[in-house]
């Protein structure tokens, strides 16, 4: 039995092969993509890879790559990217996914928006059928207004709960609250889409919908590269 930590990192180093020198890449948040970006640091440490600038969707990526000798670039200087590697926290037959569950969704989302490949990784655990089985759909909200915001999202069929961390409310890098959304299961995930961002105070959902190119799946089994 493999174990999981080793199923991450198995995506990550096989998704870094994508990477080619002279791109422009998003670097993903979260524990399976940081076996990505750690990757792609050793690559150009040893002359594998040349003249790569990253975009980090996270403070917490940014210093991991700075750490790992990646060099940084925003989107106003790179408005375009070449390839994103990120993680998930549920995967559908569609490549439809949730992201957010480690509080980065609105970086990541604007990072997955300028990109032309994005790539997911993720171990076998994160497959679904419907989306909503597992995981909640996080919602970064405004912090003004908040309880409105919560109460709106309960009509959307969600039970919202207020992220917590160290005993108070989670803040994201830009600042504001999540609402994690808990569904019995999501059938129709672009009607919800709509539905949540049509609510005054919701600046983003963790619904990844058609966004997705490629994802890369750690199994017990072996690797399996799912593109679309
Ligand atoms: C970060 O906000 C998330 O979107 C992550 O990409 C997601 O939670 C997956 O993280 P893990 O690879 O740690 O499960």
């Amino acid at each position: 039995m493999i174990a999981v930590e080793e199923l991450k990192r198995q995506a990550g180093d096989r998704a870094a092969d994508y990477i080619r020198d002279g791109m422009v890449i998003g670097l993903g948040s979260g524990s399976t993509a940081r076996y990505a970006t750690l990757c792609i640091g050793q690559k150009l440490r040893s002359g594998e890879l040349h003249d790569i600038v990253g975009v980090p969707t996270s403070e917490e990526t940014a210093t991991l790559a700075r750490a790992e000798g990646i060099p940084l670039t925003t989107l106003e200087q790179h408005g375009h990217l070449d390839i994103t590697i990120d993680g998930a926290d549920e995967v559908d037959p569609d490549f439809n996914v949730i992201k957010g569950l480690g509080g980065f969704l609105l970086r990541e989302k604007i990072v997955a928006y300028a990109t032309r490949q994005e790539i997911i990784v993720v171990d076998e655990s994160k497959l679904v059928e419907l989306l909503g089985t597992k995981s909640p759909v996080p919602v970064e909200v405004i912090r003004f207004g908040w309880r409105n915001t919560q109460t709106a999202l309960e009509r959307t069929g969600a039970r919202p709960v207020l992220r917590q961390a160290n005993g108070k409310p989670y803040l994201t890098d830009e600042g504001n609250y999540i609402l994690d959304c808990h569904y019995p299961g999501i059938a129709e995930p672009c009607t919800l889409s709509t539905q949540i961002k049509a609510i005054p105070g919701v600046v983003e959902t963790g619904l990844f919908l058609g966004m997705v190119h490629c994802v890369v799946v750690a199994a017990a089994d072996g690797i399996r590269i799912m593109e679309r």
